[in-house]
């Protein structure tokens, strides 16, 4: 059972996914904790309705966020941290402190499209603008970079010739939506081996 801390920024949608895969039980997890840099994140407000425990980092000063982080991770008994739309790098003596234990998702795929800068609508603006023909989400390590790390999970789908960054957007939402508690469940299941910059799954 993973006991989840999920970082968010924004609206929620992955984290309200995989609150509902861990309630159907397809995802053996407790979320344990939600954080935000942002006090009026809607994903925020999302779990405190839900009873889960909450953090904002917003009023604190940059250099006191790590020890209120690893505090708070601490008292909540997080074993596994997932970022699902959060928008800053974790501070590096978190990352540390949860080696191989921190995922991310991202709405293309991955190492293309990637980085700081590429978030949002400018991804799907890149993958249109490109001329690709396939976008997708990709799950991967963090570590303290934007968008590093080795690949987790991966799925496509199609870019069609009429795509707006708006429509692509969706169809890939729909799979972060799927993949990312399928993804987790593999750490759960403790099927995750990173080999130098691979991951390969077990079984
Ligand atoms: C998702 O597209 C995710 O891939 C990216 O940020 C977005 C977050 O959306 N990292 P939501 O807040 O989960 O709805």
């Amino acid at each position: 059972m993973l006991k989840l801390a999920v970082f968010v920024s924004g609206r929620g949608s992955n984290l309200r996914s995989i609150h509902k895969a861990v309630k159907e039980r397809r995802l053996t997890a407790q979320i344990v904790a939600v954080v935000s840099n942002l006090d009026d994140a809607p994903a925020l407000a999302f779990a405190s309705n839900e009873g889960i425990a909450v953090l904002s980092l917003e009023q604190t000063p940059k250099s006191e966020q790590p020890r209120l982080l690893l505090d708070f991770l601490g008292a909540n008994g997080a074993d596994f941290i997932a970022l699902a739309g959060y928008m800053k790098l974790v501070p590096a003596e978190v990352v540390a402190a949860f080696p191989h234990r921190i995922v991310n998702i991202h709405p293309a795929l991955l190492p293309a499209f990637g980085g700081k800068g590429m978030y949002g609508r400018r991804v799907h603006e890149a993958v249109i603008a490109s001329g690709a023909k396939i976008s997708g989400a990709t799950v991967h390590l963090v570590d303290e970079e934007y968008d590093r790390g080795p690949i987790v999970m991966q799925r496509t789908v199609i870019v069609h010739d009429d795509d707006t960054p708006e429509t692509l957007a969706a169809r890939v939402l729909e799979v972060e939506h799927v993949i990312y508690p399928e993804a987790l469940q593999l750490f759960a299941d403790r099927r995750v081996v990173v080999v130098e910059n691979r991951i390969i799954i077990r079984g």
